[in-house]
């Protein structure tokens, strides 16, 4: 909230809207410190795919309604194309390549067996919304992760892969999210592109 009124200008005696010049943006993506010069309300989405490259968060509907966009933004499921420059100032900032080191964490691999993809669009974002529900409870019932994904929308496999991948999980109970094998890389086993 501090941040968000240093940007804001009092116009008539009242708070206006995010300045437009530009400011230093610090934030951490992934662990690591990054500080950007940016107009305050440039879209998170833009700054992830643009400046930093980081292109598995997908665009799509742009108006929060598909979820394709989805990271964490403290910890919480956000979507990137709604969240502006300002907002992320020195908050912690997830995307999905964050996620897992080398190897496929419990979410990616679940989807990876149970094919609850096709083009893969939707995936990235699906992953994080989950993600979100794991980091709140490590042991969610098939209800709650259903729960998690309210907000993303899949365009080609009928959902029936995605619940499959769901029942896994709630039915494995896993403890943590993080690599539990060793399939190999991430970007081997499900390539980026820069769509
Ligand atoms: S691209 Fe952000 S919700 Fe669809
Ligand atoms: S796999 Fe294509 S949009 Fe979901």
């Amino acid at each position: 909230m501090e941040n968000d009124l240093l940007l804001c200008r009092r116009v008539n005696g009242r708070v206006a809207s995010p300045m437009p010049s530009p400011f230093t943006l610090t934030f951490t993506v992934n662990g690591q410190t990054v500080s950007l010069e940016v107009d305050p309300t440039r879209r998170l989405l833009d700054i992830l795919r643009k400046d930093l490259g980081l292109t598995g968060t997908k665009v799509s509907c742009e108006i929060g309604r598909c979820g394709a966009c989805t990271v964490l933004l403290d910890g919480k499921p956000a979507n990137a194309c709604l969240i502006m420059a300002y907002q992320c100032a020195g908050k912690p900032v997830q995307t999905i390549e964050g996620v897992a080191d080398e190897d496929l964490n419990a979410i990616q691999r679940a989807f990876l067996e149970e094919g609850a993809f096709q083009c893969g669009y939707c995936t990235p974002g699906m992953i994080m919304a989950l993600e979100a529900v794991f980091r709140q409870k490590p042991k969610p019932t098939m209800e709650e992760l259903k729960e998690g994904l309210t907000g993303n929308l899949c365009r080609c496999t009928g959902y029936s892969g995605i619940v499959r991948a769901l029942d896994r999980l709630s039915r494995r109970r896993v403890e943590s999210t993080r690599a539990i094998d060793r399939l190999g890389s991430f970007r081997r086993a499900w390539p980026d592109t820069q769509r």
